[in-house]
């Protein structure tokens, strides 16, 4: 059985003293629950404040992108081997990276290898846009972005790679794919892409994460799903209760799960 793993991802959000704050009132509640995975993911400025907070705590903690280049004149960015000294892990091609700062599937596939040859974990996001939902590109699209970001990756690093499905429509919006729709596309679409591309074993343990208006009241419902594993958290992840909340979501369906096997 896969773990789940929800990780919050607060973008551009927290100062170093709120980022401190909501951590104290985070670690308490989460270092109660042992069976699920999770993780934060603040600004670089906040990383060595909130890695130190969170040592012995059980929560990873993570950068939201990273260079692919180990170091040399490239102002403004930040190299593998400087996130490696604080994090467990890096999200690559999130779709505000792709969308406002121009990222494509190749240059996610330079920092996805980046990453990992620094022995990091990576959440490679992937995901289409409302327009291509209605177009009926969905499975197209997803798939483009995992032949290209995934390439020359192999069996052993995929390891350290979750992958989170993120629809552009459901980012912020309030509007969260359904549970099934999600699921069809984990299920249908990704986890038989991870099977062709790393075999039937590889491709049961990795996990796909689902992200884009997870909240308190839809958590359960989505991780009840055969192939959602977890959740990339947004906006909910910015307040301590939201998503204590969705770890416990993910605690109890795993409580649950466990059950129904034995
Ligand atoms: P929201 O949860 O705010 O929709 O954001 C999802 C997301 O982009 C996480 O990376």
């Amino acid at each position: 059985m896969r773990r789940f793993f929800v990780a919050g991802n607060w973008k551009m959000n927290k100062t170093i003293a709120e980022a401190k704050a909501l951590i104290g009132a985070l670690s308490p509640e989460l270092a109660t629950i042992d069976n699920v995975d999770h993780a934060v993911a603040p600004s670089y400025l906040a990383l060595p404040a909130v890695a130190g907070l969170c040592k012995g705590t059980g929560i990873k903690v993570g950068a939201q992108n990273l260079h692919w280049e180990t170091a040399g004149a490239y102002t403004g960015e930040v190299a593998p081997p400087m996130v490696a000294e604080l994090c467990d892990f890096v999200i690559v091609g999130h779709s505000e990276r792709r969308k406002f700062f121009g990222e494509t599937d190749e240059s996610v596939n330079q920092r996805l290898k980046a990453a990992l040859a620094v022995g990091l974990d990576v959440i490679v996001c992937i995901g289409e846009t409302l327009e291509e939902n209605e177009a009926g590109q969905t499975e197209a699209v997803v798939t483009r972005q995992l032949e290209v970001g995934l390439a020359e990756i192999s069996e052993t690093q995929a390891a350290a790679i979750t992958i989170a499905y993120e629809p552009v429509w459901a980012i912020g919006t309030g509007r969260a794919a359904t549970p099934e729709d999600a699921n069809n596309v984990h299920k249908n679409v990704i986890r038989p892409f991870l099977r062709e591309q790393f075999g039937e074993a590889r491709a049961e343990l990795m996990r796909i994460q689902y992200g884009g208006s997870v909240t308190p009241d839809n958590a359960a419902e989505l991780f009840a799903m055969s192939d959602i594993d977890g959740g990339l958290i947004g906006g909910a992840s910015l307040k301590p209760e939201s998503f204590i909340a969705i770890v416990k979501a993910a605690s109890m369906v795993a409580i649950v799960q466990q059950e129904s096997q034995s």
